[in-house]
């Protein structure tokens, strides 16, 4: 089973950025324990801070891979291209949040991946991919 672990604009930066938002590890390091611990399922990891190399990439993997699980930053509340991409492919997409972007401010409310999404996980920490994966398998 091949899954897509896509992350967008300053998720680079996790470990560093708003820590009591984020938490402290690195997604490097979040990522390297996940990948131990689901060493049956073929895991990849991109991230890019780039609106259309996260839509290209939705494109290249949407029609093969069995899942991706997308988090996609400040682009959730803005973006109508990576909605339109998720639309497009036939690869289900699971929108993922580490913070509970409800209990935020008003302009985190929106999303433009959810209504195209198979569901929805926010506010558990790094441990949203995590449940997101669960529910692929
Ligand atoms: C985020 C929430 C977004 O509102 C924010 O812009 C991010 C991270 C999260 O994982 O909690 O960059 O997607």
């Amino acid at each position: 089973m091949k899954i897509l672990i896509l992350n967008g604009p300053n998720l680079n930066l996790l470990g560093k950025r708003e820590r009591s938002i984020y938490g402290s590890l690195t997604f490097d390091e979040f990522f390297s324990s996940l990948k131990k611990k689901y060493a049956d399922v073929e895991l990849y990891y991109f991230q890019s801070n780039i609106e259309g190399e996260i839509i290209d990439k939705l494109h290249e993997v949407g029609f093969t891979f069995e899942g991706i699980i997308l988090n996609a930053g400040a682009y959730t509340h803005t973006s109508i291209a990576i909605g339109d991409a998720i639309k497009g492919i036939e690869t289900p997409v699971i929108e993922v949040h580490i913070s509970n972007v409800y209990a935020r401010e008003e302009f985190r409310h929106i999303s433009y991946i959810a209504p195209n999404a198979k569901g929805i996980i926010a506010g558990f920490g790094l441990n949203s991919y995590e449940l997101a994966l669960e529910s692929f398998l």
